[in-house]
């Protein structure tokens, strides 16, 4: 069942278009601009009139003389040079809202033809802390991901480690450098290793034999050294324990743990099949592949380095060919920093050339950076680099400054508050990273995203608990739920609001867009809220009335439910508030 009123309207027009042998694919309308005017309009006759060079308001009074027959309209006027008005009767919103409330999915059907969807977003490094611009990779990624699964794609997502490249070679070098030999590099631990990292890094920039070191070593542990492959086993092993740990922190789940390593035998293959199509070329010692000029020009994509290495470029196109022989991917989405837009121009463009993913869609979903207050990228309060285990720390100090200590809320158990304070400090950082449109950034303000009323996870997690609370009074009185009635203007407009659901997680579907349901939840809480102080329920004017209006918050409380599910979001059943002081 698929409940989109505008596909409903659209029907109901395009028949009126047909029985006046007008060109139905103008029979399309949207919510209005004005919706003290109508809910509805049309904007078809002017279009239509433009092609065929007749009068738009002429075309639009024919139309709705056509269309005051249904039934299902209340009023359809004509405004300015042809905009066709449409309101729908009260009895026919409520008609579809009921059906909307019946089904399990509210009338938003899945795909008809599912596609096998492969997302790439984690993208974390192997010894390097996981800090704030990975957040943004996995939040965005983890709602994508729940979005289309929602709509019936077979979604299956992989981390894609950076596990390949030199830094690998740099750890190793510098464990030998500062040891000697290798014989202890497999009982370092994780923050060992990081600092060993880190060590290579400050080394590595000022010397330019230990970078040619590092190169070579790199080049080895790829070409199959077992001595190098044993550390790096370990390197990669402790590395991925830690990072599951900050991701399941967040709620955050990928079907494949996969990294660039993974591509090295399809690396080799796309090498042969570039040289077979007559497609590499040597260039200063590397082996490149050079793409149209005529498109924007690009730099071309470097095969094999001259070190003799596969870097960053071959290991994505490598990893495409797998994707799409075992994987069978129809479609593979990125969830990367917009900074690496070139990038992915680079590599689909090779793709194409080799002919390797024929008809699979490739996407690269670009996020912006997120800054502190200094638009400088975000640090510690010492100015250290912001690691992602901090921040959900941080974030779950913030909100404990809120939530009342178990002697205060003696009714729960301190495990009970914890998980609260975890599900809302996790609401706070994943509803702010998923507020404002992927492509631009932010600034990082915890003070402002863990509040509790604004366009807040916090906020929306409050409106779900506090419907709950009405519906459990409710219940204690009695009220039923009932058939939907529409008896005034809140009541309205809530039930208008509640229709755009469809077409809301259409849009962020098709526009791989969770912003467009942050939005849309912030609204129909908002909605609820006028609604609710409008429209009591236990002292409604007629059971019937208390009926619709218990079933009206119900389908709320399920739709931001649902809404925050996608956004990657806990709903919990209570939210607790220390008391405020006087
Ligand atoms: N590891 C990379 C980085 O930290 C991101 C990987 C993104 N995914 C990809 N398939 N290139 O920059």
């Amino acid at each position: 069942m698929n409940l989109s009123i505008e596909k409903i309207i659209n029907q109901k027009l395009a028949a009126c278009f047909d029985k006046l042998g007008l060109d139905n694919s103008f029979a399309v309308v949207k919510v209005s601009d004005r919706p003290d005017l109508s809910d509805f309009q049309c904007n078809g006759a002017l279009a239509l009139a433009k092609k065929e060079k007749k009068n738009p308001r002429e075309i639009a009074a024919q139309i709705a003389t056509e269309l005051e027959k249904d039934q299902d309209f209340a009023k359809i006027s004509i405004d300015g040079p042809g905009f066709i008005n449409l309101s729908l009767k009260d009895e026919a919103i409520a008609k579809i809202l009921d059906q909307i409330a019946a089904d399990k999915r509210f009338g938003v059907a899945k795909v008809s033809e599912p596609k096998k969807v492969v997302m790439d977003f984690g993208g974390p490094n192997v010894a390097k802390a996981m800090h704030v611009g990975h957040l943004r990779a996995a939040v965005i990624g983890e709602s994508l991901q729940r979005i289309e699964r929602f709509f019936g794609n077979e979604v299956v997502s992989d981390v894609h480690l950076g596990d390949w490249g030199t830094p690998m070679g740099m750890i190793i070098a510098e464990i030998i450098k500062q040891d000697g030999n290798l014989d202890k590099a497999l009982n370092y631990n994780i923050d060992e290793i990081t600092e060993f990292y880190k060590a290579a890094n400050l080394r590595c920039k000022e010397d330019e034999a230990a970078k040619e070191d590092a190169r070579q070593i790199t080049a080895q542990l790829q070409d199959g050294n077992p001595e190098y492959r044993r550390v790096w086993q370990h390197l990669r092993e402790a590395s991925v324990s830690a990072i599951k740990k900050n991701y399941d922190a967040l709620d955050i789940h990928f079907d494949l743990w996969l990294g660039e390593s993974d591509a090295h035998k399809a690396s080799g293959e796309v090498v042969k099949l570039a040289e077979d199509k007559g497609l590499s070329e040597l260039d200063d010692g590397a082996r490149i592949l050079r793409l149209e000029e005529s498109n924007k020009p690009k730099p071309p994509v470097i095969l094999i380095k001259s070190d003799g290495a596969f870097g960053y470029q071959i290991t994505d196109i490598a990893t495409i060919k797998d994707r799409v022989e075992t994987l069978k991917a129809e479609e593979i989405i990125y969830v990367v920093d917009k900074r690496q837009s070139l990038h992915f121009e680079q590599v689909f463009e090779a793709v194409d050339k080799l002919g390797i993913a024929k008809g699979v869609k490739m996407v690269h979903i670009g996020f912006g950076t997120v800054n502190g207050q200094d638009g400088k990228p975000f640090k510690t309060r010492d100015g250290g680099v912001m690691t992602l285990e901090n921040l959900i720390e941080m974030s779950k100090e913030k909100v404990s400054e809120s939530m009342p200590s178990a002697q205060e809320a003696p009714e729960y158990s301190q495990d009970y508050i914890d998980n609260l304070t975890r599900q809302i400090a996790v609401a706070a950082i994943k509803f702010q990273d998923l507020k404002n449109s992927i492509a631009s950034g932010y600034v990082f303000d915890l003070e402002d995203f863990a509040k509790f009323e604004g366009k807040t996870g916090p906020y929306i997690q409050y409106a779900i608990a506090r419907i709950n609370s009405i519906i459990r009074k409710a219940k204690e009185n009695n009220v039923a739920f009932g058939k939907i009635i529409i008896s005034n203007a809140e009541e309205r407009v809530l039930a208008l609001k509640l229709l755009q659901l469809n077409n809301t997680l259409h849009r962020a579907l098709n526009e791989y867009e969770p912003s467009i349901i942050s939005d849309y939840a912030y609204t129909l809480a908002q909605t609820f809220s006028s609604f609710y102080n409008a429209s009591p329920i236990i002292s409604a004017e007629t059971p019937q009335l208390a009926a619709s209006r218990l079933q009206m918050a119900k389908l709320v409380r399920d739709v931001l439910t649902l809404l925050l599910y996608l956004l990657g979001i806990e709903a919990p059943e209570v939210m607790l508030k220390r008391a405020e002081n006087e």
